[in-house]
């Protein structure tokens, strides 16, 4: 169960985060967070790059300070955009390794914000589930 007051401060990092995207190129600055089981928050910005492959999105940027620094699940996340749309779908997929149905808040730059379940945004996806030789470290139950 996410508390009223995660949500708030998973909102409020995410924007926080905006601040930070270095968008340069595509001046679509994306701010997101994500909620640990342990109650922390960890926040990542959009890193785009001359070569723009190489781009990272503001999501998976999230989710690799968490991993880095130790949360293996997480309960919710919250994305802040100019016009609040939802994670793209690299980012669903590496969102849904650590958690289950998670709630997603998305925020947009007037401060509107409306919740997508994870579930829905990533229907049949593929998990550590799918693997017949599921890796010891990995997710083992069913969540979605
Ligand atoms: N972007 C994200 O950070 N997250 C998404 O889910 C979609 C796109 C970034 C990548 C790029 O820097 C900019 O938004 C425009 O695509």
């Amino acid at each position: 169960m996410v508390e009223d007051s995660q949500r708030d401060a998973l909102i409020v990092a995410a924007g926080e985060a905006r601040e930070q995207a270095y968008a340069p190129y595509s001046h679509y600055r994306v701010g997101a967070a994500v909620l640990a089981e342990d109650g922390r928050i960890f926040s990542g910005a959009n890193v785009e790059n001359a070569s723009y492959g190489l781009t990272l999105c503001a999501e998976r940027s999230a989710v690799a300070a968490a991993v880095t620094a130790g949360a293996r699940r997480l309960l919710a996340a919250a994305v802040c955009t100019e016009n609040g749309v939802a994670p793209c779908g690299a980012c669903r997929q590496v969102l849904s390794e650590f958690a289950g149905d998670m709630p997603i808040w998305l925020c947009d730059a007037q401060g509107q914000v409306r919740r997508m379940g994870l579930a829905a945004l990533l229907p049949e996806r593929f998990g550590p589930e799918q693997l017949p030789h599921n890796l010891p470290e990995a997710p083992s139950e069913k969540t979605f």
